[in-house]
């Protein structure tokens, strides 16, 4: 018959491994896979090739307003900018943060912690921080915005997903799940919390380091019809208007022990804005702070003031503007504060 005497692929080796510089290290017994020289396989490669690129292009195709770069995945859902002047940012809060806490991550009494969840992890300086200091740890950070590094210790995993939609995640699976300022991101708090229960081991801690965005002044510097009131009123009605109020911390304890968490502990630390303070420890703080008040006017009113207060992006620049000019004066003694709260799921949970 034509063709009994030509050679299967069967019965060749590949000529110098394939893929391997060297020629012995390719076992030679393996017989070849054969290609299929039908249609049969349909539309695979176009199919495949377009869900990459869908995928891809939904998380990494951003949208840009007011010059500011935002999330695509879930668009419009989370209203602050994730570009590298927000990233910055990020990790000042952080240092802002550790400083607050004397160094320390948590307040929570963890004890070899094996798996820990961060919700809404930024740029996860966090859950890297939180990796190094539990080296036998696995950390997961999750965000909306695919901007975490790449190359990260082993123990750390960064995914795209939306903490507001089921989770992926077993039940009883973690020791340790932390959020940090996610005020104005989160819809339902209490459905968040009772997530975190749910796939907590027994015997896990949840945490929470939120602040309100509001500030306060002592010595009455802070006058109530100043620009700033004005910012911050309006910021918190935008986002209200959305559901996703950004002054929900005094609310937390109690919606923490209703989610059923025990031994639930609150911390609330004042935070400067400036190093007007005395104490030396609030004047560093204060430093930090003054700077991070000053970016966070922008990162968090100009989405809100242009989308839901009518605002035209000149006249939001405008008044940002303002209100930063009013934070630069140094007889303006204001403070916001931090809410530190954290509990135990029954062992019986
Ligand atoms: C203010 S940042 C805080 C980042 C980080 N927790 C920290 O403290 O450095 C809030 C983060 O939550 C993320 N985020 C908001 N809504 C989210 C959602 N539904 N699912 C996942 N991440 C979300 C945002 O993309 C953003 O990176």
């Amino acid at each position: 018959m034509a063709g009994d005497d030509k050679e299967s692929p069967k019965d060749k080796s590949p000529v110098g491994g394939r893929g391997s510089p060297q020629p012995g290290a390719y076992p030679e017994h393996i017989p070849a896979i054969e290609a299929s020289t039908s249609d049969d396989d349909g539309n695979y490669w176009s199919d495949s090739a377009s869900d990459l690129t869908s995928l891809a292009s939904s998380i990494t195709n951003y949208v840009y307003e007011n010059g500011r770069r935002y999330h695509s995945f879930r668009q419009g859902k989370y209203f602050l900018p994730n570009d590298e002047e927000e990233k910055d940012r990020l990790d000042l809060v952080h240092h802002i943060f550790t400083l607050i806490l004397n160094g320390r991550y948590h307040l929570a009494p963890l004890r070899n912690p094996q798996n820990i969840l961060d919700l809404g992890t930024g740029t996860g300086i966090w859950a890297l921080d939180v990796a190094d200091l539990y080296p036998s740890a696995s950390v997961i950070g999750n965000d909306l915005s695919p901007i975490q590094p790449v190359f990260v210790a082993p123990n750390t995993q960064f995914v795209i997903e939306d903490f507001e939609e089921e989770w992926v995640y077993s039940e009883n699976k973690f020791d340790f799940i932390h959020a940090r300022t996610l005020s104005g991101s989160v819809k339902d708090w209490p459905q968040l919390l009772a997530r975190a229960y749910k796939h907590l081991k027994p015997g896990g801690y949840v945490e929470l380091h939120e602040a309100p965005i509001w500030c306060w002044s002592d010595d009455d510097s802070l006058e109530p019809d100043s620009p700033l009131v004005k910012y911050l009123s309006i910021i918190e009605q935008e986002s209200s208007k959305q559901g996703r109020s950004l002054n929900i911390c005094h609310k937390l304890k109690e919606w923490m022990e209703e989610a059923g968490f025990e031994d639930v502990q609150q911390k609330i630390y004042k935070v400067p804005w400036g190093p007007w303070p005395k104490d030396p420890h609030l004047k560093e703080i204060g430093r930090y702070q003054y700077v991070n008040a000053i970016e966070s006017v922008d990162s968090y009113g100009l989405a809100l003031l242009t989308r839901g207060a009518g605002y035209s992006e000149d006249e939001a620049k405008i008044f940002t503007a303002v209100v930063k000019n009013q934070l630069r004066n140094k007889s303006l003694h204001v403070y916001n504060l931090v809410y530190v709260i954290w509990g135990r799921k029954p062992q019986t949970g």
